[in-house]
């Protein structure tokens, strides 16, 4: 299978075509913040993290405003404001669906991020299934299984897809593969298509952890027949406390409900009877409604917007990060499968003669850039990249222990906060 039809990137037969009624790219809130600098001086605020967590898009803040005045509970209440919001609610579940391009009958349940939703779905998982995880993995996709394989970082992309195949081949039963769509550290796209497509010739099902992807680039769940994939509304200009699990509903309903209480049960006597409707079941308690109608309307300004656009700004100013980082001595960048492969817009890398804590706490307080440092929740794949061994004991994410530093951009990026960034690593690297 070539590289085109493996990964998802704006170049594959799934990215949507140019819309002939493509808004121009929203702006998002904060575009003018302006930070203090070494000296006391003040700069407009290069925010090149948004691969942790990115900016609200203007129309996402408007829709959040609008749905405040008829704000109130819902799914219970007979007043009109709480049919409204009602409405709202599940029109977010029907505009996420679309979104991704699910099937008419999965489920859209809301979490509160990607980590819950896949936490979510371990605690669905039918009785001895076995999750087939590569150690490239975010923690939030490594970590949630009861029984798990774990598969060495691949040395290119074929050899995923024959990892994946060899490893499915050996587990009897029920057998899920988890793999991220978009590396956090990298960058890099997964080829996702051809791993469901061996998942499905050995029964599993597939997770795809779409956190960074689907900021970035078009999703569609139906034409790559994946199964789940879960997503943050944080990372995708939505900063209202909403994720998403989206997929095939049998598995989550029948497995045990997320949270017990209010909501999730058709009656409670002398023994309770829960939902078997995946979204009521596993929303118990008092949803996060502005969170979903935050999300439901970054998906809506998104596809209003058109991904033609929105790609080929970012790779424009990828490209242009990537090349003057790589035109530094001492800088080295963290690829997995090399310079050529397709990624979105984020940029790992170190910097000889300093540490990953030294490098972004310079770049944000001389020259007021924004950058993450450590090893991403991704531990066993930093240390991959980095070559180094597990030695001392991890701290949290944040670990400067053989940490890299992340740079990583989207809409509301600019020339000037990259060239800024390439700069002051010049800089940096020059007075060492
Ligand atoms: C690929 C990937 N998966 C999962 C997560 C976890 O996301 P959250 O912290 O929103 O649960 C992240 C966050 O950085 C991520 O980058």
């Amino acid at each position: 299978m070539s590289t085109l039809t493996i990964f998802n990137s704006a170049r594959t037969p799934e990215a949507a075509p140019a819309s002939a009624t493509s808004r121009p790219i929203p702006a998002v809130l904060g575009a003018d913040l302006e930070v203090p600098v070494k000296g006391g001086r003040l700069v407009g605020y290069a925010n090149l993290d948004y691969a942790a967590s990115a900016p609200c898009l203007e129309p996402v803040s408007a829709a959040v405003t609008a749905a405040l005045p008829a704000y109130s509970s819902v799914h219970r209440g007979a007043g009109y404001a709480s049919q409204l919001t009602t409405a709202r609610y599940e029109q977010a579940r029907h505009t996420v669906r679309a979104f991704v391009g699910a099937r008419p009958d999965d489920s859209v349940i809301f979490t509160r991020n990607t980590t819950d939703a896949t936490n979510l779905l371990a605690g669905c998982l039918p009785e001895g299934t076995t999750t087939v995880v590569f150690d490239t993995e975010h923690h939030a996709s490594l970590l949630p299984w009861r029984h798990a394989v774990r598969l060495a970082p691949p040395a290119f992309p074929g050899e995923a897809v024959r990892a994946a195949d060899e490893a499915l081949a050996a587990i009897e039963g029920p057998k899920l593969l988890v793999v991220t769509a978009a590396s956090n550290v990298t960058g890099e796209l997964w080829p996702i298509a051809a791993l469901a497509h061996i998942a499905h010739r050995h029964g599993a099902r597939i997770l795809v952890d779409a956190a960074q992807l689907v900021p970035h680039r078009r999703l569609n769940l139906t034409a790559l027949d994946l199964d789940y994939v879960a997503f943050s509304g944080h990372k995708l200009y939505a900063p209202f406390g909403a994720g998403a699990l989206v997929g095939r509903r049998d598995w989550l309903a029948e497995g045990e409900p997320y949270l017990k209480g209010g909501g999730a049960v058709r009656s409670v006597g002398e023994s309770v009877e829960w939902h078997d409707d995946p979204e009521p079941r596993h929303e118990a308690g008092t949803p996060n409604v502005l969170g979903a109608i935050a999300l439901a309307a970054a998906c809506d300004a998104l596809t209003a917007t058109g991904w033609t656009a929105l790609v080929r700004e970012e790779e424009r100013l990828i490209a242009r990060l990537r090349s003057g980082l790589a035109s530094i001595e001492g800088v080295r960048e963290l690829s997995l499968w090399g310079d050529d492969h397709p990624r979105v817009g984020i940029v790992s890398f170190t910097v000889a003669g300093y540490t990953a804590r030294e490098v972004a706490e310079a770049l944000s307080g001389e020259y007021g850039i924004g950058v993450r440092d450590g090893k991403f929740c991704a531990h066993p794949f930093v240390r991959h990249l980095l070559g180094t061994s597990e030695g001392a004991p991890d701290g949290d994410c944040a670990d400067d222990t053989g940490s890299a530093v992340r740079a990583s951009i989207g809409i509301g990026s600019t020339q000037e906060h990259v060239d800024r960034l390439i700069e002051a690593v010049r800089d940096l690297v020059s007075r060492r």
